[in-house]
């Protein structure tokens, strides 16, 4: 049986339209799960939508709309997004389908049955575009302390969860498992949270009603968070299909989301799981922020950015190898059309570009477009081959630590690599002599299978250029070529190798 994998993506509110924030979670979910399925795991990568809250409900609102009406226009939005961003998800889940709800009050009905869930009444500090709750306390200078605005002081018969109860259980999870809370900077800042105390956890509302009512009585919607989060494993079958998919899946390895929203995914999502009797995530990947030229991105500053515009102009692998190699996944960075252009230009056109299309012009000046037989290997050569197994190892560590920008820099080693190997065996020289035509062919040989190994490792990252790459050296790849398919040697001599069009052309900067 192979391996399985598990990832997930948050699921997107869409009472917003997406940006390059959502296309950058999603984007680094893809990477990972076309990285597994490459090494021959059985993946299954989920994302989806928020629909249902008083955001929602308010935005439908004011938009003269249903809130379900607004919902499927805007879901369309992101589906559209992840076809033209490439996104290779096997599910996607929208919080208003049947299959969500009825987990969603399974699940109440669980721990209610366990005495966990009771009835109280809720007095606090509320910040409507958060949907939070805050005590006197947490306030900043009487607003919210996430977003900044003013809050109401609101009061409300509302249903509780004891996450108070699973204080110590959750501590000593996560001091069981160093690797539940990533990057490990933020394990500290959980940590510290729920040691000054958990309170319990009002998880229904009476304010509004566009969510899923709650099971033992009426006028109650649950609050959107506890919604929200169980769509990890309703979308696995919870609590119906609990043999398929839901025993295959869960625990998922990792749920990736933004910094923003890891409370959420590490004090109240563990706590719902362990009054359900149900295992914890192995992992949740908290990513930094994208600012925009320096600034906070809003839609009142009007710099949101629009992956749409940004992938009809400079193609969609280009701007998947951008996000993922300018910044440290785990930190924030920012987002600059100049640093943009600067990477395409020097590591796409020039680094990955220049290779492809040299090599195959030799290929088709020197051997008529044929692939040569290698004969005997030099010691620069082998030099070179036996980087490749080694960057391997060290991209699959990269992986595992969801450490893109240090996987990409793995693979452009090798690009820069296979460059100086042109450079020091300068087969235009080799060309000039007859006696050199066996070296030649083995120059050439080394030289195109490098790129078959360098186009196999972009594959999850840039899936569009690493199939052209591979069409033009006319390889075959198995079903999990990271696996099969890596031992050096896999062109065939023979093989007509096409001249490449330019990959990616140069943009021109003034
Ligand atoms: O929070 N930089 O949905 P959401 C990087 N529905 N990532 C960003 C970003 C930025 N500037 N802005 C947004 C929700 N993101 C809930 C989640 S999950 C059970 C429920 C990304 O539409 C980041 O991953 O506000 C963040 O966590 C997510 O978008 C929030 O999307
Ligand atoms: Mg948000």
């Amino acid at each position: 049986m192979p391996k399985r994998f598990y990832v997930s993506t948050p699921i997107y509110y869409v009472n917003d339209v997406p940006h390059i924030g959502h296309a950058y979670t999603t984007l680094a979910c893809d990477v990972l799960a076309r990285y597994k399925r490459a090494c021959g795991l059985e993946v299954f990568f989920l994302t989806g939508t928020d629909e249902h809250g008083q955001k929602v409900e308010k935005a439908a609102q004011a938009g003269g709309e249903t809130p379900l009406e607004l919902a499927d226009r805007v879901v369309k939005r992101f589906q559209a997004l992840w076809d033209k961003l490439d996104i290779s998800n096997t599910d996607f889940i929208r919080t208003t389908q049947e299959r969500h709800k009825k987990g969603v009050s399974e699940l109440f009905k669980i721990i209610e049955a366990k005495g966990d869930i009771y009835l109280g009444e809720y007095e606090d500090w509320y910040c409507t575009p958060c949907e939070t709750f805050w005590t006197e306390t947490q306030l900043l200078d009487g607003c919210c302390p996430d977003c900044g605005r003013p809050t109401d002081r609101l009061k409300e018969e509302s249903f509780f969860f004891r996450m108070s109860k699973y204080q110590d259980a959750l501590v000593k999870h996560i001091e069981e498992h160093p690797d539940f809370i990533q990057p490990k900077s933020r394990r500290n800042e959980i940590l510290n949270f729920i040691k000054e105390g958990l309170r319990d956890l009002s998880i229904s509302r009476t304010t509004f009603s566009w969510g899923i009512p709650v099971p033992s009585k009426e006028g109650h919607v649950l609050y959107v968070w506890f919604d929200a989060l169980t769509n990890y494993i309703t979308a696995l079958g919870y609590p119906e299909d609990q043999e398929g998919h839901f025993a295959d899946f869960w625990p998922g390895d990792v749920h990736v989301i933004g910094k923003d929203i890891l409370r959420f995914h590490t004090v109240y999502w563990p706590t719902f799981l362990m009054a359900a009797g149900l295992p914890l995530p192995k992992r949740v990947f908290a990513h930094g922020w994208w600012t925009v030229e320096g600034q906070k991105m809003s839609k009142s500053l009007r710099n949101v950015v629009e992956p749409n515009m940004l992938i009809d102009k400079y193609g969609v692998d280009p701007i998947r190898y951008f996000l993922l190699r300018e910044v440290p996944f785990g930190l924030d960075g920012d987002f600059s059309h100049s640093a943009l252009v600067h990477r395409i230009n020097s590591d796409l056109a020039n680094d990955l570009g220049n290779l492809v299309s040299r090599s195959t012009a030799m290929i088709g000046k020197y051997f008529k477009g044929v692939l040569p037989s290698p004969v005997e290997n030099a010691d620069t050569d082998e030099a070179f081959i036996g980087r490749f197994p080694k960057a391997l190892k060290s991209v699959d560590t990269q992986m595992n630590d969801l450490s893109f920008h240090k996987a990409l820099q793995s693979i452009w080693e090798l690009i820069r690599a296979a460059n100086k190997y042109i450079d020091d065996t300068a087969p235009w020289t080799l060309a000039k002599d007859p006696e050199q035509a066996e070296r030649l062919g083995t120059v050439m040989y080394n030289l195109l299978e490098a790129q078959r190994l360098i186009a196999l490792l972009i594959s999850p990252f840039l899936p569009g250029t690493a199939q052209s790459i591979l069409s033009i050296l006319g390889a075959q790849t198995g079903e999990a070529p990271l696996v099969s398919d890596t031992a050096w040697g896999g062109l065939k001599p023979g093989t007509v190798i096409e001249k490449a069009p330019p990959l990616f052309p140069r943009i021109e900067t003034d």
